[in-house]
C-alpha cells in the first residue's frame, strides 16, 4: 500500500456541502457559485444553506437570525469571570479555553451556542486585553453588525457591516480542509459538537492554515513601500520562507475567495469616501484604505512574479489569507485576533459537517503502516 503522507490523494468522505475545484478556481457552496453568494446574502442566510436537513432549523432566515441573536445572550451570560487569562495568552488559545467550557451535545441548542460563541467570546477577550468592559450582544441586529458592536461599544455603519458579512460568507465552507477534517474525525467518533468544534478550532489555529493573515501584514509593514517589495520578498524565499497569504493545497490558480474579498475591501473603500455624516474622517479613513490596498496589490504582483519565476514547477497563486488580513484590518479588528475571526465564519461549515459525518454514522480509522523496529525474539 502506497502512503499519502498529506493524504493529497486520499477521498475521505461523501459531502453535499461545499466543492473546491482546484484547476477551475472554483467554490461551490451547497449548488451556489461563491461569488452568487458572497455580498449579496447574510451569514445567517448562509447558515440556512449550510445546515438545511441537517439540524432542526426555524423555518426561515429571520427566524435563524433571532435564534442566533438569543444564543449570542445565552453565551454571553457564560463568560467566565477569569480575566487573566485574556491579557496572559493569544486570543485563539483564550476563545479555545472558553469554548470548551459549553455543554456537549449534537442537536440545534448546542449548535446555536457554538455559532455564536467565537463571536461573542472574540468581542469580549479583545475589550479585556483592551482594559474595557465587554458589552453584551443587541437582539436586534444581525450577526456581523453586533460583533461589530460588541467589539466597538458603538454601532457599526451599515457598509462596515456588510464587508463583514462579505468575510464570514466567504469563509464559511471549504471541502474537507485541515480544520473541516479535524472536526468530521471527532464528530464520527460520536464525542459531541462542541468537541468537534474545539478540536477543529486547535487545527485551524497552525499558520499553514488559519494562522496566515496576521503575518501578511507584517510582512506589509516590513516590506513598507511598493519599490521594496521585489529585495524583501527574495531575501524571505532565499531563507526558505513561505511567504504568507500565498499557494494552497488544492488551487492551482487564484483561490476564488481572495477575489471576493478584495471586492468586499472595493466596497468599504468606496462606501467609506462617499459616507454622508462623517465626511472627513470617512475621507481620510478611505485614503488611508486606499493606499494600504496599493500596497497589497503590488507585494501581490511582485510575489507572483518571483514565485512563478523561481517555482516553476508549482502554480503557486494568491490565496484567501492575503485579502482577509486587509479586510479584517479595515475594519478594526486586531491582527493578533484574525484566526479567532476566521473561526467566527468556520464554524458554521465545521457544524454542517460534523453533521453530515454522525449521518454516515461510519467511525474514522485509517492505517499507519510500521517502519519501527521489529520485536526483539523473546529470551528462551
Ligand atoms: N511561499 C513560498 N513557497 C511556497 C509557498 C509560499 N507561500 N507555498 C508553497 N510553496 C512551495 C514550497 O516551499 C514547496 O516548494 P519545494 O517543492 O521547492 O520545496 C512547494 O511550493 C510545495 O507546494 P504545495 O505542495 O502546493 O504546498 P503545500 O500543499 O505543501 O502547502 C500551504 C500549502 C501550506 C498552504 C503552503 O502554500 C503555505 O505554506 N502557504 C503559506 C501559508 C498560508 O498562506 N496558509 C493559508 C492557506 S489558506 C487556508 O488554509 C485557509
Amino acid at each position: 500500500m502506497q502512503v499519502d503522507p498529506g493524504l493529497e490523494g486520499v477521498i475521505a468522505a461523501e459531502t453535499v456541502l461545499s466543492e473546491v475545484d482546484g484547476q477551475a478556481g472554483r467554490l461551490t457552496i451547497r449548488g451556489h457559485l461563491l461569488e452568487e453568494l458572497a455580498g449579496h446574502c447574510s451569514f445567517e442566510a448562509v447558515l440556512q444553506i449550510l445546515l438545511d436537513g441537517l439540524l432542526e432549523l426555524p423555518g426561515s432566515e429571520a427566524a435563524l437570525q433571532a435564534d442566533l441573536a438569543r444564543a449570542r445572550a445565552q453565551v454571553f451570560a457564560l463568560l467566565p469571570p477569569d480575566r487573566d487569562s485574556c491579557r496572559r495568552l493569544p486570543p485563539i488559545e483564550v476563545l479555545r479555553a472558553w469554548i470548551a467550557q459549553l455543554p456537549d451535545g449534537d442537536d440545534y441548542p448546542t449548535a446555536l451556542q457554538l455559532l455564536a460563541a467565537p463571536a461573542v467570546f472574540t468581542a469580549a477577550i479583545l475589550r479585556i486585553r483592551a482594559g474595557d468592559e465587554p458589552v453584551a450582544p443587541e437582539p436586534c441586529l444581525r450577526h456581523a453588525a453586533d460583533f461589530l458592536r460588541m467589539l466597538r461599544n458603538a454601532p457599526a455603519s451599515d457598509y462596515e457591516a456588510a464587508a463583514l458579512d462579505s468575510y464570514l460568507v466567504t469563509v464559511a465552507d471549504h471541502g474537507l480542509n485541515a480544520s473541516t477534517f479535524t472536526a468530521r474525525v471527532v464528530a464520527s467518533t460520536r464525542a459531541g459538537l462542541t468537541s468537534a468544534v474545539i478540536a477543529a478550532l486547535s487545527a485551524l489555529k497552525g499558520p499553514l492554515h488559519g494562522g496566515a493573515p496576521g503575518p501578511v501584514l507584517d510582512m506589509l509593514d516590513a516590506i513598507g513601500q511598493p519599490e521594496r517589495a521585489r529585495l524583501w520578498i527574495e531575501a524571505a524565499l532565499q531563507r526558505n520562507e513561505r511567504l504568507m497569504g500565498f499557494g494552497h493545497r488544492i488551487y492551482r490558480v487564484r483561490d476564488p475567495r481572495a477575489d471576493a474579498l478584495r471586492a468586499a475591501l472595493r466596497a468599504l473603500a468606496t462606501s467609506c469616501a462617499h459616507s454622508d455624516n462623517t465626511v472627513s474622517s470617512g475621507q481620510s479613513k478611505s485614503r488611508a484604505l486606499s493606499e494600504r490596498l496599493a500596497l497589497a496589490e503590488s507585494v501581490e504582483r511582485e510575489a507572483l512574479r518571483i514565485l512563478h519565476r523561481d517555482k516553476p514547477q508549482r502554480a503557486l497563486d494568491t490565496n484567501v489569507e492575503f485579502y482577509t488580513a486587509l479586510l479584517l484590518e479595515a475594519l478594526g479588528v486586531p491582527r493578533e485576533a484574525f484566526t479567532c475571526m476566521f473561526a467566527v465564519g468556520r464554524v458554521g461549515g465545521w457544524i454542517a459537517h460534523a453533521r453530515e459525518q454522525l449521518r454516515c454514522g461510519r467511525l474514522i480509522r485509517p492505517q499507519s503502516r510500521y517502519i519501527g523496529p521489529a520485536p526483539a525474539p523473546a529470551a528462551a
